[in-house]
């Protein structure tokens, strides 16, 4: 049978509206601020290019960056619990802004937080 294929569902535009909504609550966040840029612009183009590729579109982000290998591309910053927390929390916000809800929110909510888990690399400090 066909295949559903949620970047069909969601589209293009909302996905490219989620990403924005997405980095300007990033630009907000007093956990994340400290490991982006100032110019958030050029990781918003990666990431509407990356999501796209994700949830089953044209694979975009490899095209033209190589194979994604996400983890260890983000080996550079320090992505602790906290701050996978922090990510999660502004992707939901996002996600509500938009008005993505349903079962293609909560299939790639539930997909993002293992992508985020996954991506952990440095404890949160005890002391
Ligand atoms: C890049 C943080 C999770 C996709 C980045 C950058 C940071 C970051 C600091 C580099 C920004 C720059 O200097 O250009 C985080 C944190 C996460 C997280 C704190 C919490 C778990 C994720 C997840 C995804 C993702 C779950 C995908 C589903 C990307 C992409 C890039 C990126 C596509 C651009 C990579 C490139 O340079 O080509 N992230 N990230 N991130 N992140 Fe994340």
């Amino acid at each position: 049978g066909k295949r559903i294929v949620p970047y069909e569902v969601i589209g293009e535009k909302a996905l490219h509206n989620l990403v924005d909504a997405f980095y300007s609550k990033v630009a907000k966040h007093p956990d994340l601020i400290p490991i982006f840029p100032d110019d958030l612009s050029e990781v918003a183009q990666k990431q509407k290019m990356f999501l796209t590729e994700y949830l089953g579109g044209p694979k975009l982000y490899t095209e033209v960056h190589g194979h994604p290998m996400m983890r260890a591309r983000h080996l550079p910053h320090e992505i602790t619990p906290t701050r996978a927390r922090a990510w999660l929390s502004c992707m939901s916000e996002a996600m509500d802004e938009i008005k993505l809800d349903g079962t293609i929110r909560d299939e790639f909510f539930s997909r993002l937080v293992l992508t985020a888990r996954h991506m952990v690399n440095t404890p949160d400090t005890v002391i």
